[in-house]
């Protein structure tokens, strides 16, 4: 059995930003809107520490103490995201270099390299620092770890200490220069290494890089990463042994492996702003209008999964623990536009959060500055200090809490989706069609499921992350590993791979007997051709259905079944008993007519939801959602169940809470 807990909501605060008489107004609001936990801190390193060795504790002191007593948690970050200037000028070459040789200027955030000894030195003693004098603090409920690690296109470095630490990673993985000629295919264009100081960085090269090249520099960059983390987690726990680590990833972001970094935390957390990825998530114009002020009914979800499977690789699946660091309250300032929330989309946005099991949503940010870069993002209060729309809503969101009761981690799905960074970085490096996007890939199927109504994990390519399911779809996943197929072999499950799964190795390579490589031992088929179609022409199938971007040309034994054809006579979806390939990228519908086959083949049988309604199941409740424009009648949704709150005459962004009898 999973720990059960009490959800709450939590908001960011920036204490140093603020007059100190105001403190006590502001944590006495908090306390009012029923806001239990407080994240400060994470950009404060100039105030912590303004001359070089000469700290300020006094005003965090006395901002921790103003919080605890009004009995709010404080959750600490490490202020590693913001090196100050004096650090900077002391050490330059602690800035991160762009691939085009710049180095990237002081004067925002994130600006170091995270290859840098001397800024991991720096940030060791700044952490270790605040670690001992706050780390048993009885008020501290969680640490953060620096802030969106990779935020502002920072994982790759390509500067001099990069390169060093490339080539030292290089020498270790390999052992010697020709082994990693062979790995890489150095015999190709006079690519050859004698020593590893002679391999260099794969930017500003005449034309594209070897792929391998990229792909073990990406994979360096990301080990970086966890390694910068860890070095923060370690000082922590040492000095702090009691309090839960997080850290606060970002959506529709993949530059590093975010399932390695969460070995390291306690707590996986992602910043939330519907609105500001709606741009990102969909070129459909209808739906940008539909959702503009709501954002994409499939998005946010799909990351709360995601995060939720992070939050569970220290823990196990039963004790995963996952919030939302960062909410959107209203208007963003980054996006293309920022259109301002429809109503009611505050509080679904909160529910869709709690329903997939987040512990804490916290809002970014309590107060809207009127200064600096994000003046123009809205925060649960305005410049002035006066309560906008977002922290009205707060208080009937906690009181919804509140007869919600404790409650645990979703149960473990039926139906597992694989997630891997690995394939991400391989088809950012090797798209072969200028739109192949593997999150976009993985996405189409997601929404196919949730429009399905039926829950799904996201997970990690590991065997037993696959085992004991019974659909396991695959998509996209660059090479696979004899372990996974082994596991998938095993499960008995439903399998849906392709397009492009299993079509490289691990050295980046095309596999080795053709695609799908090692998949190939569940049935008798092969790719042996791939081709990627430009946006206005797409590929479609007899009987109804199309790809769009990319479609393969299969070739099967004689015991592989043909279930779909092209409309020029190729087989486009082939199975053998349980064991689907699909040689394309299916459009919205026609993922959806795919997923719903392979559900029921599994024994699972999908809903037909209206195409604004989505619903959650945790546990003994069920949530029901209304991302659209008009009222919808869900009562078939509430099966035996009681309702707790909201109307079976669903509103506009409405939100209906279920009880299951
Ligand atoms: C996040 C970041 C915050 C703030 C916010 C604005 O990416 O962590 O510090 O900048 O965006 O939406």
């Amino acid at each position: 059995m999973s720990t059960s807990r009490k959800q709450t909501l939590g908001v960011c605060y920036y204490p140093e930003h603020w007059p100190e008489e105001r403190w006590a107004i502001d944590a006495g609001m908090m306390v009012e809107a029923g806001i239990t936990h407080i994240r400060i801190g994470e950009f404060a390193w100039s105030r912590i520490e303004p001359e070089p060795g000469h700290y300020d504790w006094g005003w965090l002191d006395r901002a921790i103490e103003t919080l605890a007593a009004h009995d709010l948690g404080v959750v600490l970050g490490t202020p590693t995201a913001t090196p100050p200037k004096w650090l900077v000028d002391s050490m330059p070459d602690m800035l991160a270099v762009g691939a085009d040789g710049k180095t990237r200027g002081f004067g925002s955030r994130r600006h170091y390299c995270f290859s840098h000894e001397g800024y991991r030195r720096a940030c060791a003693r700044i952490v270790t620092d605040l670690a001992k004098r706050y780390g048993r603090h009885p008020a501290l409920v969680a640490w953060q770890t620096d802030n969106e690690y990779g935020c502002h296109d920072t994982v790759e470095s390509y500067s001099k200490a990069a390169l060093d630490g490339f080539r030292d990673w290089l020498a270790q993985k390999y052992q010697s220069p020709d082994a990693l000629n062979r790995a890489w295919g150095n015999v190709f264009w006079s690519m050859e290494y004698r020593s590893f100081d002679e391999v260099e960085l794969p930017n500003l090269t005449v034309t594209e890089a070897n792929p391998a090249h990229a792909m073990d520099f990406q994979r360096y960059s990301s080990d970086q990463v966890v390694a910068f983390n860890r070095l923060q987690t370690e000082i922590i726990r040492a000095h702090s042994p009691e309090v839960p680590i997080a850290h606060n990833f970002m959506g529709r972001f993949v530059a590093f492996d975010h399932y390695a970094v969460s070995r390291d935390l306690d707590i996986a957390t992602w910043d939330s702003y519907p609105i500001g990825f709606l741009d990102r998530d969909t070129d459909d114009e209808e739906n940008k209008r539909r959702y503009l002020g709501v954002g994409d009914p499939d998005n946010q979800a799909f990351h709360h999964d995601l995060y939720r499977a992070c939050g569970q690789i220290r823990n196990g699946e039963a004790e995963g623990r996952w919030w939302v660091m960062e909410q959107q309250p209203g208007p963003v300032n980054w996006a293309p536009w920022n259109p301002a929330p429809f109503p009611g989309a505050v509080r679904l946005w909160a529910w869709e959060a709690f329903a997939a099991g987040a512990e804490v949503l916290s809002y970014f940010r309590w107060r809207q500055p009127s200064f600096a870069q994000e003046q123009m993002h809205e925060a649960l209060l305005l410049p002035n200090g006066e309560p906008n729309e977002a922290y009205e809503a707060c208080g009937r969101i906690s009181r919804e809490l509140d007869r919600i009761g404790a409650v645990a981690q979703p149960e473990r799905a039926e139906i597992a989706l694989v997630f891997d960074y690995e394939s991400a970085w391989a088809w950012k490096i090797q798209p072969q069609g200028r739109d192949f996007d593997y999150l976009d890939l993985v996405m189409r199927f997601y929404r196919a499921l949730r429009q399905g109504g039926v829950s799904v994990d996201i997970v990690p390519p590991q065997p037993q992350a696959v085992s004991g399911r019974k659909l396991v779809l695959l998509p996209g996943l660059f090479a696979g590993s004899d372990a996974l197929v082994d596991a998938l072999a095993a499960s008995g499950a439903a399998i849906l791979l392709g397009p492009r799964t299993g079509s490289k190795t691990a050295d980046f390579s095309i596999a080795d007997g053709l695609p799908p490589g090692p998949f190939r031992r569940l049935f008798d088929m092969k790719v042996r051709r791939v081709e990627s179609l430009p946006p206005f022409v797409d590929v479609p199938l007899q009987g109804g259905g199309r790809f769009d971007g990319w479609r393969e040309f299969l070739v099967t034994g004689a015991d592989v079944e043909t279930r779909r054809v092209s409309a020029d006579s190729h087989a486009a979806h082939v199975a053998k008993g349980r064991v689907h390939y699909l040689g394309g990228r299916p459009d919205a519908e026609t993922a959806r007519v795919i997923v719903g086959e392979l559900l029921r083949e599994a024994g699972l049988e999908p809903r037909e939801l209206h195409r604004d309604i989505r619903i959650r199941d945790n546990g003994d409740m069920r949530y029901v959602f209304n991302y659209g424009p008009e009222t919808v009648d869900v009562l078939n949704l509430v099966d035996t169940g009681s309702v707790l709150f909201g109307e079976t005459q669903l509103a506009p962004r409405g939100v209906l809470a279920i009880r299951k009898t």
